[in-house]
């Protein structure tokens, strides 16, 4: 009898174990939604610039560095926030990169993400041939004919798939760090104050949310901007001293800004598109707390080129999950980890709004 107990005992603690490595309780394979679209910028991008004319790239080491597959075209030493998101939502593979996905496996999804690009057209230009927001909105269409052949060429029965999938949208940042606060390249910054570039920002990204959900999307998930100021590229171009830190305060409060209008148009757009249902993630609100908040913030992991880039096979640091910033312009692996996780499960009434995305996938 006690040996019985004894093995028992041993069972439910091997099944615990065990269960603790599968989050929120998963089977493997077995996803909470069908399928998941990613559209954004290099905080997203799993390897669509790799083939393209663009310094936009991180297909190179020391990318990848505690990736299992090395350097893919993340622009992370590990995981981005969509692998993250991914993993949490319970698919046992990464999203494949429009670039590359082809047949059944886009079914799962497709992620559209470019590094360096932006909601406007011309963000991030200076960087080479990236994928604008609109012109992944475009790639998105090239998907649903395909998925639409696939399940029968039935759109009652497509539009019905894709009401179920998740919608990433993370989008804005080269908006403000390659276009409005590069005035010696573009012109925004003396067309517009800071209050109507987010309002024309936040209008913009409206018209292309209306573009995806006229092709079927119900569920989206909206990231807001962490705050940019606060990243080795801008300290840099910023300087340092008083006049320093006020030049960051002031990209900081521009991209707030930003937030407010999309967490606003979060609330207008549940109330007026019939059936669709959007949160906003609070990411700058997740990253001035601990664990985030408690990180290596003044350099980056990574030895930069232009304080941006990592040089190719240049130094790294060596406890990568110490660091907030992997190179001048993205986070470490670690801190995609934290993003992507309460993005999935808020940890805060002020991470997610009106909830969160594991609230999003039961809607
Ligand atoms: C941006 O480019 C797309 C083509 O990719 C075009 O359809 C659209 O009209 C352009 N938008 C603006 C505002 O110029
Ligand atoms: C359904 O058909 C309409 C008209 O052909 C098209 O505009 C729409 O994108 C289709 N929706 C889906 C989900 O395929
Ligand atoms: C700060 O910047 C202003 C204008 O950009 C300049 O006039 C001033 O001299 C600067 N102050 C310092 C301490 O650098
Ligand atoms: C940023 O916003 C804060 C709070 O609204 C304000 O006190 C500060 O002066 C602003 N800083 C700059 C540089 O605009
Ligand atoms: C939502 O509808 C209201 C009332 O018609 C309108 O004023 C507002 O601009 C709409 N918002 C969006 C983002 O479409
Ligand atoms: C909303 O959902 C209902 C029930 O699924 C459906 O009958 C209706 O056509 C949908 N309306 C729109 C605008 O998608
Ligand atoms: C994000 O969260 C912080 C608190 O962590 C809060 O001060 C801020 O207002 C939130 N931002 C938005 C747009 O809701
Ligand atoms: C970064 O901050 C640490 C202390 O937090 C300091 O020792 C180090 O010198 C700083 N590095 C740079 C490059 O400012
Ligand atoms: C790296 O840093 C983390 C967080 O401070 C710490 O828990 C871990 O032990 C460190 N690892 C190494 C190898 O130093």
């Amino acid at each position: 009898m006690a040996s019985q107990l004894k093995s028992l005992f041993w069972m439910l603690l091997i099944f615990l174990m065990l269960s603790n490595l599968q989050p929120h309780c998963n089977a493997v394979g077995n996803p909470q939604v069908p399928c998941l679209f990613a559209f954004g910028d290099s905080l997203s991008d799993d390897g669509n610039n790799n083939n393209r004319l663009t310094v936009a790239k991180s297909n190179y080491l020391p990318y990848g560095v505690d990736f299992p597959k090395g350097p893919t075209g993340r622009f992370s030493n590990g995981r981005n926030m969509i692998d993250v998101l991914a993993q949490n939502l319970g698919f046992d593979e990464y999203i494949p990169p429009f670039a590359t996905a082809r047949g059944e496996e886009i079914l799962r999804g497709v992620n559209y993400a470019s590094g360096s690009s932006g909601i406007r057209n011309e963000t991030g230009k200076i960087t080479g041939d990236i994928i604008s927001m609109d012109m992944q909105l475009e790639n998105h269409q090239i998907t649903v004919s395909q998925i639409s052949k696939m399940l029968g060429n039935q759109n009652t029965t497509t539009a019905d798939y894709l009401s179920k999938c998740i919608f990433s949208i993370a989008i804005g940042t080269n908006d403000y760090i390659v276009n409005y606060f590069l005035p010696l390249f573009y012109s925004t910054s003396s067309i517009f104050t800071q209050q109507q570039y987010a309002a024309v920002l936040n209008h913009q990204l409206s018209q292309q949310l209306l573009t995806l959900y006229k092709s079927g999307a119900r569920k989206f998930a909206l990231i807001g901007l962490t705050a940019l100021g606060n990243i080795p590229f801008e300290r840099s171009l910023c300087g340092s001293g008083s006049n320093g830190s006020a030049c960051v305060d002031n990209i900081n409060n521009a991209t707030q800004l930003f937030n407010v209008g999309l967490k606003s148009l979060v609330a207008q757009l549940n109330t007026n598109l019939t059936n669709a249902t959007f949160i906003f993630i609070n990411a700058s609100g997740i990253e001035s707390s601990p664990p985030i908040a408690s990180k290596v913030a003044n350099v980056s992991c990574c030895e930069t080129l232009l304080n941006s880039v990592c040089a190719p096979f240049g130094k790294i640091c060596r406890n990568r999950t110490n660091y907030k910033y992997w190179d001048g312009v993205h986070p470490t692996d670690a801190v995609y980890a934290v993003y992507g996780e309460r993005a999935y499960k808020a940890q805060s009434p002020s991470d997610a709004y009106p909830f969160d995305v594991n609230q999003l996938a039961q809607v």
